[in-house]
C-alpha cells in the first residue's frame, strides 16, 4: 500500500500526528474531568455561601414576608445559573426550603423521600448527620445512600452547614443548604470543551498533514531526480550530472551520484580509446603485411628484394602475435585469472639470466651494463612473471638508451620492510614530468613517430605494473629528460635464506 518513499514519510507523519494528538486527548479528557469537577464544586459551594446570606437574613426577620420572598428569590436564582436543585433542611433533614418546589423535582427522587406533616424529608440520617456536625463542606458523589438510585445516574451532592446564635448566643448549626446536580450535568462542560479541543484537533491535522505532504514532497524529489538520472546513465549518456546542492545527506549522495558518473564517463572513454588502439596497433601492421605480400605476388617488388621484404613481413607477424598475446595477459591479470606460483629464487640470478637473453641487442648497442648486486637477495616471488618484468625494463632502457650509455642494475636489501628494492638505471633520453604518470598505461608511447623503437606496442609498462601490483609491491620511476631514467620496484625478501 506504501510503496513510495513518498507515501511511507506522509504515512508516517500522520501516524505520528494521530498519535500525538489521541495521547494530548486522554490526557485532556482526564484533566478536565478533575477540572470541570472541582470547578463545579468550587461554584456550587460559593453560591451556598451566598444563600446561607439570605438564610441568615431570613432568621433574622422571621415572620417578616419580603425575607422569605428575598431568599426564594435568590434560591431560585442559583437553581437557574447552576442547574442544581437547591434545598435548605433542619437538623431533622426536613426539606424546609426547596427549588425548585420538591413537587416539580424528577418523581423517582421524590418517591424516595420521607414525607411527614406535609414536608418532605431526607429518609436517611447519613445524608445529613456530617453536615450537622459542622463539616463544611460535606461532598458526596454516587447515588446519595439511594436517594437517586432509580435516576440511574451519579450526582454531585454539596452540603454547607449553617451556623446561627441560639438564644444563650452560642453558634449551632440549625440548618443545612444541600447543592444537587447530577455528574453527567457536570460532564456537560467537559463535552463542551472537548468538542473544541476535537474541532482544533481536525483542523490542525489538515493544516499539518498539508505541510507534511509539501516536505515530503520536498525530501524525495531530489531522491527521483536521482533515480531518474541512474536511469538516463545505465542507458549509456554518461555525461548526466545532478544538480543537488542541499547541504544535506541527499547532497552528498548527489555528489557521490556525480562523482560515480564521472568515473563512468571516464572508464567508458578508456573503454572507447582502448578499443581504437587496439584496432589501430592491428590494423598498422596487417596493412604493409598486405601492402608487402601484394607487392611480391604483383611483381611491384623485383626478385631481388623479395628476401628483405618477406624478413619485414616476418617481423610484423611476430609483433602482431606478441601483441596480440600481451593483451590476453593483460586481459588475464585484470580480470585476475593470473595465478602466481610463488617460489624462493635468487634474484641476482634471475637478473644476470636476463642480461644474458638480451645480449645480442645490448652489445649490438654497444652499451655497458653495471650491476651492483647485494649479497644473499632471495626473494619470493612467481620467476616467470618477474622475469618478464626484468625483461621489460631492461629492454626498454635499451632502447632509449643511445649507443655508448651505460645501464645499471642493482639489488639491495631493505632488512627493515623485509624487502628486496631492484632498479634499472639507464643514461637514455628520459621521460618528461607529464609523461611519467602515463606511461603506465596501455599503448602509452612517448615517442609516437617512435623512431628508437619500431617495434613496441606501448603494453610492457601496464604488464610490468600489473605484476608488481598482483606480488603486492611496489613499483615507480624517477627520470630526468635527457639524463636517464630509473625504474624501481620491491620483492618480499625470502623468509628461509638458504632455500632455493
Ligand atoms: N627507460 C626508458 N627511457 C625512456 N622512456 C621510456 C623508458 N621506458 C619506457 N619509456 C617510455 O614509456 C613508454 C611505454 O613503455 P612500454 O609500456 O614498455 O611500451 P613500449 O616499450 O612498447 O614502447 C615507452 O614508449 C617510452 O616512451
Ligand atoms: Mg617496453
Amino acid at each position: 500500500m506504501f510503496k513510495s518513499l513518498f507515501s511511507k514519510l506522509v504515512a508516517m507523519f500522520i501516524a505520528t500526528i494521530i498519535f500525538s494528538f489521541s495521547i494530548a486527548g486522554i490526557t485532556l479528557y482526564y484533566t478536565l474531568g478533575v477540572y470541570v469537577s472541582e470547578e463545579k464544586v468550587r461554584n456550587l459551594d460559593l453560591s451556598g455561601e451566598e444563600i446561607s446570606k439570605y438564610l441568615g437574613i431570613y432568621l433574622d426577620n422571621l415572620g417578616n414576608p419580603i425575607a422569605q420572598v428575598m431568599l426564594e428569590y435568590v434560591m431560585d436564582s442559583y437553581r437557574q445559573n447552576t442547574g442544581a436543585y437547591i434545598w435548605i433542611t433542619n437538623q431533622k433533614g426536613i426539606i424546609v426550603f426547596s427549588s425548585p418546589n420538591v413537587r416539580l423535582i424528577d418523581k423517582r427522587v421524590v418517591n424516595n423521600l420521607k414525607f411527614e406533616q406535609g414536608y418532605y424529608g431526607l429518609p436517611d440520617e447519613r445524608q445529613y448527620k456530617n453536615v450537622f456536625l459542622g463539616i463544611d463542606p460535606v461532598i458526596e458523589k454516587g447515588d446519595f445512600y439511594g436517594l437517586f438510585k432509580e435516576t440511574g445516574w451519579s450526582w454531585l451532592v454539596v452540603q454547607k452547614p449553617f451556623k446561627y446564635k441560639d438564644t444563650g448566643g452560642d453558634e449551632q448549626v440549625v440548618a443545612a443548604i444541600y447543592l444537587i446536580t447530577p455528574i453527567s450535568e457536570v460532564h456537560k462542560t467537559r463535552s463542551t470543551v472537548y468538542r473544541f479541543f476535537l474541532i482544533s484537533i481536525i483542523v490542525s491535522i489538515l493544516v499539518s498533514t498539508s505541510l507534511v505532504y509539501f516536505f515530503s514532497r520536498k525530501i524525495t524529489k531530489p531522491l527521483k531526480e536521482i533515480r531518474d538520472a541512474a536511469k538516463v546513465i545505465s542507458e549509456g549518456e554518461f555525461d548526466k550530472r545532478l544538480n543537488i546542492n542541499s547541504k544535506d545527506e541527499i547532497g552528498e549522495l548527489a555528489k557521490s551520484f556525480n562523482q560515480m558518473a564521472a568515473d563512468l564517463e571516464r572508464l567508458e572513454e578508456m573503454r572507447r580509446g582502448f578499443i581504437a588502439n587496439v584496432s589501430h596497433e592491428l590494423r598498422t601492421p596487417m596493412t604493409s603485411i598486405k601492402g608487402f605480400i601484394e607487392g611480391i605476388l604483383d611483381d611491384v617488388i623485383p626478385q631481388e628484394k623479395h628476401k628483405e621484404y618477406l624478413e619485414i613481413v616476418r617481423n610484423e607477424i611476430a609483433r602482431l602475435n606478441r601483441l596480440v598475446n600481451d593483451l590476453l595477459d593483460l586481459a588475464k591479470m585484470e580480470s585476475g585469472e593470473l595465478q602466481l606460483v610463488y617460489t624462493n629464487f635468487n634474484i641476482n640470478e634471475l637478473i644476470r639470466r636476463c642480461i644474458i637473453k638480451l645480449e645480442s641487442i645490448i652489445t649490438e648497442k654497444g652499451l655497458e651494463v653495471i650491476a651492483n648486486f647485494d649479497e644473499d637477495t632471495l626473494v619470493t616471488a612467481d620467476i616467470d612473471a618477474i622475469e618478464r618484468v626484468l625483461i621489460n625494463l631492461i629492454h626498454n632502457a635499451v632502447k632509449f638508451t643511445p649507443s655508448g650509455g651505460i645501464i645499471g642494475v642493482n639489488t639491495e636489501i631493505d632488512n627493515n620492510n623485509d624487502k628486496v628494492i631492484i632498479s634499472i638505471a639507464d643514461t637514455g633520453i628520459g621521460i618528461s614530468k607529464e609523461d611519467l604518470d602515463r606511461i603506465w598505461e596501455r599503448f602509452y608511447k612517448v615517442d609516437k613517430s617512435r623512431s628508437l623503437d619500431t617495434l613496441g606496442t606501448g603494453l610492457g609498462l601496464s604488464i610490468v605494473k600489473n605484476i608488481v601490483m598482483e606480488h603486492g609491491e611496489k613499483i615507480w620511476v624517477e627520470s630526468e629528460v635527457g639524463k636517464g631514467t630509473t625504474f624501481y620496484f620491491t620483492l618480499k625478501k625470502a623468509k628461509n635464506a638458504y632455500k632455493n
